[in-house]
């Protein structure tokens, strides 16, 4: 049985300092970083040239959402202010954690064959009423949550909005009322069941995966109206240890199984569960592609042992691929797409990934939240401590958003 915990929001709602601070207490704590492990070493990849486009129709099978550029634009970045947005997560307000460089929140993604819809919260509201919009997956997907909350939170400050967290804290519902839309987020980092599943004890040194049941955690989700799902960050491990059984179960037979397989197989059921139980009257589906991170300096032509922290300008040699993102796991994603599009349920792919791999300069660095007091060897080298896997809001994930908003237009 799901306990409910559920925190009304109304702009005269006297106490309502003291319930903000329990509600972002618990989104932060949510939003621990994990521990990641660097294994994998991909050599770059080739990307086509740009074509020459005019500005045009976004939704002509001509323009390619995906491939474009940044452009400077303080004028109408960032789309919402860090401190206008109640529930920012301290995990990711780097300006209120000291940044003092903000041109990271000024750039706006411009596709070389069309220009992107202005984001309006209205018009997306619009299209939420009385639906449900549910984001799936990990730490990343729960910011690009976040991101979408505060784009709709600050354009809509007077109205009754709500938070609530159930199961756990495995769903965070966010609604605004006057429109009965739900926005939410479902902690399952790796999709079908693991030992990472609880959303705020899940650093696990051996990761074990129940690579073929889901059902515990679609039960969520299955009857929304808009899935977005991602999967990435929580696989990047040469070999995981695979559960045939439950974990109750001391019978369970466990076995270890190269990654990319395991990563299949995974997808493969989460494919399996939505060509059967996804309702394709009523259900738009969505998968972000993997987030990239920025760990390494050497591999933008940076200083050996540095990483993302001090960085304020982002890449800009066209199609720079960096090693932390695996174009093998990319494939498989696409395969998996492909064969569920060939049996007629549709997956549209946010393809993030190659525009967030020029904004080596979009993460928290040390401007975040530290959840322990840090050493004194821990303040002398603040690389070792940077956080160059998520993203600072207002940023990066607000564009991802505004994929989101433009399919959830024009589907
Ligand atoms: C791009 O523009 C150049 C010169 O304006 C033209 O020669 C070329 O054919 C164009 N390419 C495409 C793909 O439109
Ligand atoms: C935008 O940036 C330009 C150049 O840095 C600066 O001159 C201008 O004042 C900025 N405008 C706003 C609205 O911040
Ligand atoms: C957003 O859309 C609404 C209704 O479609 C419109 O009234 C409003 O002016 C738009 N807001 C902006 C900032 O464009
Ligand atoms: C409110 O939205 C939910 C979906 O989140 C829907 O099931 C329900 O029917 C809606 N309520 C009304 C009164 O339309
Ligand atoms: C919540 O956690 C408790 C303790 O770990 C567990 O017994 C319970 O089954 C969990 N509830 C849900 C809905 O996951
Ligand atoms: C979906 O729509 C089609 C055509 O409108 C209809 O034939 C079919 O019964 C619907 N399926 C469901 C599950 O509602
Ligand atoms: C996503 O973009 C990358 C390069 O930007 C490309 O190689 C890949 O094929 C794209 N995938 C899809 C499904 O569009």
């Amino acid at each position: 049985m799901a306990k409910t915990k559920e925190i009304v929001l109304g702009s005269s709602t006297l106490g309502i300092r003291n319930t903000f601070h329990s509600l972002i207490a618990i989104l932060t704590t949510l939003l621990v970083v994990t521990t990641i492990y660097l294994t994998q070493d991909i050599g770059g990849v080739e990307y086509s040239q740009e074509t020459n486009g005019t500005s045009g129709d976004p939704f002509s099978s001509k323009c390619d959402l995906f491939s474009g550029k940044w452009v400077f634009d303080n004028e109408s970045y960032p789309l919402y202010k860090e401190k206008q947005c109640k529930f920012m997560s301290d995990q990711l307000a780097c300006e209120k954690f000291g940044r003092k460089d903000l041109s990271y929140q000024n750039w706006r993604w411009k596709p070389h064959q069309c220009d992107l819809p202005r984001f309006n919260a209205t018009t997306l509201l619009e299209k939420l009423r009385n639906k449900r919009l549910v984001f799936v997956g990990d730490s990343l997907i729960r910011g690009q949550w976040l991101s979408m909350i505060c784009l709709v939170d600050s354009s809509f400050s007077s109205t009754l909005k709500s938070m609530q967290t159930i199961s756990n804290g495995s769903l965070n519902i966010f609604k605004v009322k006057e429109y009965n839309a739900s926005i939410e987020h479902y902690w399952s980092p790796l999709l079908v069941e693991s030992n990472s599943d609880d959303p705020i004890h899940h650093r696990v040194l051996e990761r074990t995966v129940r690579v073929k049941a889901i059902e515990k955690h679609a039960r969520y989700w299955d009857d929304a109206d808009f899935l977005v799902f991602n999967t990435y960050l929580w696989w990047r491990r040469p070999v995981m240890n695979v559960l045939w059984g439950s974990f109750e179960d001391p019978n369970g037979v466990y076995k270890r199984v190269e990654m990319l397989r395991v990563y299949e197989m995974a997808l493969r059921t989460w494919s399996e569960w939505l060509e059967v139980q996804i309702n394709r009257n009523k259900t738009k589906l969505f998968f972000v592609s993997m987030s990239p991170t920025h760990e390494r300096a050497e591999e933008w032509g940076g200083t050996n042992g540095d990483n993302c922290y001090k960085e304020t300008n982002m890449i800009t040699k066209e199609g720079y691929w960096g090693k932390g993102s695996d174009p093998k796991m990319m494939h498989i994603v696409e395969n998996v797409i492909e064969d569920l599009k060939r049996r007629g349920l549709n997956v549209q792919i946010l393809n993030i990934t190659q525009l967030s791999e020029y904004r080596k300069e979009g993460h928290p660095s040390i401007y975040r939240k530290q959840w322990e007091p840090l050493t004194q060897t821990q303040i002398s080298n603040p690389n070792g401590y940077a956080d160059c896997i998520h993203w600072c809001l207002p940023g990066v994930p607000d564009v991802w958003n505004e994929f989101l908003y433009a399919y959830i237009l024009n589907p």
